[in-house]
């Protein structure tokens, strides 16, 4: 059987922040199933926003009219099995970082047939308040919920934690064992 790929997109400016801490044992566990991990560090990449010049979504288009560095992501996205998407909240929602790589992920259509549809997708968060409410996280989960029903993808799980300092989240043992158990059945059949 072909070794399952696995995109991981880290959204947070900490290259090993709590959500990438939690992304990494997500892809952990993936890999305990013998799938084959890649990270995109989206910080620090010259990743413009959208501007809505809607040539992605015209007839015959040949993708995104903005050349940088998401047109290399744009093949990697479509190569793999499953993303792991990690973002930190912040101001009570998504990164900025993150936010700019899913509007680009508009453009995704251009480049394949139905590229979301049954793509198998694990979902990374941490926050410095209490909870995922007061956190806002819950605004943040939200957003996954509805873009990927949208785009018929299989949302396979989402883990969540709460943290400020980086590296705060592995005294979490429940979300990292929950990040692990997540990663396997992102694999699964
Ligand atoms: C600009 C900024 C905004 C933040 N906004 C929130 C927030 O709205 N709610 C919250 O609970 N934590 C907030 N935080 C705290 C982070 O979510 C927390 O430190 C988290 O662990 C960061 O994850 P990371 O290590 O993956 O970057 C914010 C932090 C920063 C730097």
């Amino acid at each position: 059987m072909k070794a399952k790929k696995v995109l991981v997109i880290l959204g947070s400016p900490r290259e090993k922040g709590n959500s990438a801490i939690l992304a990494e044992q997500i892809s952990n566990g993936a890999k305990s199933g013998s799938a084959k991990r890649e990270t995109i560090y989206l910080h620090g990449k010259n990743i413009a926003p959208c501007k809505a010049c809607m040539s992605c979504q015209k007839k015959g288009s040949k993708g995104c009219s903005i050349k940088d560095d998401m047109q290399a992501i744009y093949p990697k996205l479509i190569e793999s099995d499953a993303w792991v998407i990690a973002s930190p909240v912040y101001w009570f929602t998504i990164s900025a970082q993150t936010k700019i790589f899913l509007d680009r992920c508009f453009a995704l259509p251009a480049y394949n047939k139905d590229p979301f549809r049954g793509k198998r997708i694990a979902v990374a968060m941490a926050y410095g308040d209490t909870d995922p409410f007061t956190s806002g996280c819950i605004n943040a989960l939200r957003t996954f919920q509805d873009a990927f029903r949208y785009t018929e993808s299989l949302l396979v799980g989402m883990v969540y934690g709460s943290a400020m300092a980086a590296g705060e989240i592995r005294s979490n043992e429940k979300v990292m064992q929950d990040a692990f158990d997540l990663g396997n059945k992102l694999i699964a059949e």
